[in-house]
């Protein structure tokens, strides 16, 4: 089974990048499942309802989320009611919505994904290695397909991470830092890993924002109010893929495009 992975969407430019690459993506690769982490799909800050419906219109099977989640208040009208999307695992009891999912395709095929958020300069939730063997432990009896979303700052609780899960799901990829690394192997015990997909959104800009603000935060120490660069794209994503019998993998593969590439054939 193949899963398509497209990591942070950010923006206008962002979800350019998805409506131009996936088409493509599609027929080259035929995933069975599409996620996306949608944290900062709205104008780098959240995500709306409509954005989730236009992801979903375009073939996404599930949206994953980080600590931008609550960014923009329209999630309070829909993630309660949203079975296909999650944020991470590992805030307090009672927070809205969920932080896993049992996606289904058109096949009949189950997918869980589960989203968890890293401590290290991040707000301190709960510990996310004690939240996903909870939830592993709930899940493992009847689910073979785990995909796991770790949004996490440091490099260090990424690849910690990955070895911790190592053998007891199909992937633990990396989110938040916006940056692709090229660390992406499969672990001895048949885990995909990567510590970060990569963002998807203006290439130009510092990590989908709009760089003269963020230049003159770092020049000057004042308060700046950042926005999404509307600029040309840069698209990253992983596919990866499972065995149908273990459920684990057998091969992760990155994706890193350009708009001022040619990318339609
Ligand atoms: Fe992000
Ligand atoms: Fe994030």
């Amino acid at each position: 089974m193949r899963i398509l992975f497209i990591g942070d969407i950010v923006g206008g430019s962002g979800r350019r990048a998805v409506k131009a690459m996936l088409p493509e993506l599609k027929k080259k690769y035929d995933p069975a499942f599409i996620v996306v982490n949608g944290e900062n799909s709205a104008g780098g800050r959240g995500i709306t309802a409509q954005i989730a419906k236009e992801l979903y219109e375009q073939g996404v099977h599930g949206i994953t989320m980080g600590n931008h989640t609550w960014d923009n208040k329209d999630i309070f009208n829909f993630i309660d009611e949203d079975d296909r999307m999650v944020r991470p695992a590992n805030y307090p009891p009672g927070t809205p919505g969920n932080g896993y999912a049992v996606l289904k395709n058109r096949d009949g095929k189950e997918l869980v994904i589960v989203n968890v958020m890293g401590r290290s300069f991040l707000p301190p939730l709960d510990c996310p290695f004690q939240t996903i063997d909870s939830i592993l432990d709930k899940l493992k009896k009847k689910h073979k397909y785990v995909f796991v979303d770790f949004h996490a700052e440091a490099t260090s609780e990424k690849i910690a991470m990955g070895w911790h899960l190592d053998g007891k799901v199909s992937a633990v990829v990396g989110t938040h830092t916006h940056v692709q690394t090229h660390d992406e192997r499969v672990l001895p015990q048949g885990t995909a890993y990567v510590t970060d997909v990569g963002m998807t959104g203006a290439r130009d800009g510092v990590l989908g924002m709009e760089r003269e603000a963020v230049l003159h935060k770092f020049r000057t120490q004042l308060p700046v109010r950042f926005t999404a660069d509307e600029g040309k794209w840069q698209f990253h994503a992983v596919v990866v893929d499972v065995d149908n019998d273990t459920g684990l993998a057998k091969r992760i593969e990155l994706i890193r495009r350009f708009e001022t590439e040619a990318v339609f054939e």
